[in-house]
């Protein structure tokens, strides 16, 4: 008999809540249960099949029999217990195709419409006078301003490819290591560090890393491909899966024709190498926001329309990119296409429609 590894215990007078974080379930223990787990896990030896606490806790799974697999986490438990704690959340039924996406995505809208959204602070703060700012006008028109205005979040993609060329365009300016820095490095740099890439980087360790998710781009066959900064090259890592893009981003299906995306992983082991803090593991998701915003300006630049979520199947992008159980964890994905540029898919907009004229 074993006690479940995944789990972290909160003091809650009267009793305590055990939380299982890897399965999202939680319990509520009294004074006999909390007494009796304590015993367990002070001996799980104790436990006896006639015993109906110790029955219980383990049909709960507080309990176990079989061997839990240890995840690599070099880190402290903090990190671990949100990190595993947010993964692959519960979801009563994934959409399984874009009318069943609108359906359940309208219905959530509606009920968190039904109350008022907080209050907004800045009216507060408008208390005091106001100083009027001069509109920009240092950057120099059809330039980066522009790009940055031009930036906006599609749900629609035609089936036009994106070609190669754009592709390697992408990869260098948001992932790539740059050799236009290479002679613009300090002497302090320590070797093997000294690599730099568009966006910063926490501690300079580039310890995000990219998958890419090809669709529909010229000269490249479907699948899975790894990214390496060093060479700016791709690797093959897998075929596309049967399933459509939709299913492994938590049924979001509007998106299954998205030509390429790119899923930003972050490489923890080097952060732990370095920052043995778990606050370190708020930097992985803030480096990944960066080389999101960086990939969605440079494709604006070029021309096409983006999307970006952080709702991953987590198990099943971690098989696909062939990262199961190891410390380099998806976080994001962020893609790119040729758009329209709409905001919502037609089928959501319909259904919006067909609801309004039922009321
Ligand atoms: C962290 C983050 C997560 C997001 N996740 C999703 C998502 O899961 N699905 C989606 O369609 N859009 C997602 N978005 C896009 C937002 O809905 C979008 O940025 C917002 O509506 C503002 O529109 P804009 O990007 O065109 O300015 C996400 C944006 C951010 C920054």
């Amino acid at each position: 008999m074993q006690i479940n590894p995944y789990l972290f215990i909160l003091p809650r007078t009267p009793g305590q809540i055990v939380w299982d974080y890897k399965n999202h379930k939680q319990f509520e223990l009294n004074l006999e249960y909390s007494t009796r787990l304590t015993q367990l896990i002070s001996d799980p030896k104790l436990y006896n099949s006639n015993h109906r606490i110790d029955t219980q806790l383990l049909n709960s799974g507080i309990l176990t029999t079989s061997t839990q697999d240890t995840i690599e986490w070099g880190w402290d438990e903090l990190s671990k217990i949100f990190h595993i704690g947010t993964k692959n959340i519960p979801c009563e039924h994934a959409p399984q195709d874009i009318h069943e996406w609108s359906r359940q995505y309208l219905d959530h809208c509606t009920e968190v419409l039904a109350a008022p959204a907080p209050a907004n602070r800045l009216i507060e703060r408008q208390a005091r006078e106001l100083i009027a700012l001069s509109k920009p006008s240092c950057l120099p028109e059809g330039t980066l301003a522009n790009v940055l205005i031009g930036r906006k979040t599609c749900r629609t993609f035609t089936d036009a490819a994106v070609s190669l060329e754009d592709v390697g365009t992408l990869l260098y300016l948001s992932l790539g290591y740059l050799h236009e820095r290479e002679n613009d490095v300090d002497d302090s740099l320590v070797e093997g560090l000294d690599a730099r890439r568009s966006s910063p980087s926490g501690g300079g360790l580039n310890a995000c890393e990219g998958f890419l998710h090809v669709h529909n781009v010229s000269g490249l066959k479907p699948g899975l491909y790894a990214y390496h900064p060093t060479d700016h090259a791709l690797s093959f890592v897998n075929p596309a899966p049967d399933s459509p893009l939709g299913q492994l981003l938590c049924g979001q299906h509007f998106i299954n024709n998205l030509p390429v995306g790119l899923f930003i992983t972050s490489r923890f082991d080097k952060l732990w190498w370095k920052y043995e803090h778990s606050r370190a593991y708020r930097m992985t998701f803030v480096e990944a926001g960066h080389i999101s915003q960086t990939f969605q300006l440079v494709a604006t630049a070029l021309g096409l329309n983006t999307w970006l979520t952080g709702a991953l199947a987590d198990d099943q992008v971690e098989v696909l990119l062939g990262l199961e159980d190891s410390a380099e964890q998806p976080l994001f994905f962020v893609g790119c296409g040729y758009s329209d540029g709409q905001v919502m898919c037609k089928e959501l907009k319909d259904l919006l429609g067909s609801r309004e004229q039922q009321q």
